[in-house]
């Protein structure tokens, strides 16, 4: 069957496909992911006592190096998004600061959506729903902390105040801990729960159907999608 460009990416089966992640921002989510993992386990060879083999002598270092490696990368996770899909980075950027009804109706409900599915109670969505945007906004956050209080655990050793440098340390931890309760749930809803599958293979093939989009992310597929597809056809419609 021919593939259809942007927006319609396509068939599966008797489905039609729609775009929802650029080449660009699946790159940026998996060097993300993969830093992130990195970052968690070499911070906790650090931080649990009972891990502490691996946080002393050779292994200590090596931990320590790999840890400041995957820093690197956590921090260009971001700019390769913002470089190579500007577009879509500042338009992800607003949605997840821009908050309204929806999102008050839509937190209301979710548990009896993903718990008992009662589909009827969802206010439509955009790109990311309201708990993707709390998830992001998190994300942002804590990266802004982790950047400014790791650069200060591994630059400014003897050289910043003693309680600059403590402080920078308990502001880490407490990030990895908002982080990382986020990152089970985030774990949990897209590899386990049922409802949720399309969302990960969209993160490896960037389509996912439209009847998942329509569902999930009603307000995203009328407003962009189908504006996309009308001008498409008819280039004077254009706003
Ligand atoms: C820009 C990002 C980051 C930078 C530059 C950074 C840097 C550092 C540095 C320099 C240390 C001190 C290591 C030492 O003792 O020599 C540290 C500790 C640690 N990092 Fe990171 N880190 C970053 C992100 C993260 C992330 C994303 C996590 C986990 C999700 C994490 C978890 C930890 C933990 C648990 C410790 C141990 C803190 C303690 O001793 O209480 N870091 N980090």
């Amino acid at each position: 069957m021919a593939t259809i460009t942007m927006p319609l990416a396509g068939v599966r089966g008797r489905q039609v496909l729609v775009v929802r992640f650029t080449a660009a921002e699946r790159a940026a989510h998996w060097v993300h992911f993969v830093a992130f993992s990195v970052l968690l386990v070499t911070g906790m060879f650090i931080y649990l006592p009972w891990l502490h083999a691996f946080a002393g002598g050779a292994a200590g270092e090596a931990s320590r190096l790999i840890h400041r490696g995957a820093a690197v990368l956590f921090i260009a996770a971001p700019l390769v998004y913002l470089v190579f899909s500007p577009r879509e980075f500042l338009y992800s950027l607003k949605e997840s600061f821009t908050w309204g009804a929806d999102d008050v109706g839509w937190l209301k409900n979710a548990w009896g959506y993903y718990s008992q599915g009662k589909l009827g109670t969802m206010p439509p969505q955009g790109k990311y729903n309201s708990g993707q945007k709390l998830n992001a906004l998190t994300q942002i956050i804590s990266f802004g902390l982790f950047v400014i209080t790791g650069l200060i655990m591994w630059f400014g050793k003897g050289s910043v105040p003693s309680n600059v440098f403590l402080a920078s340390v308990i502001v880490h931890d407490l990030a990895v801990i908002a982080t990382v309760l986020l990152f089970m749930l985030h774990l949990y809803l897209v590899v386990l729960h049922p409802m949720m599958r399309e969302s990960i293979t969209s993160m490896f093939e960037g389509t996912v159907t439209r009847a998942f989009a329509e569902e999930h992310h009603g307000k995203w597929y009328s407003e962009r999608v189908l504006r996309k597809r009308e001008e498409e056809f008819d280039p004077l419609s254009k706003k």
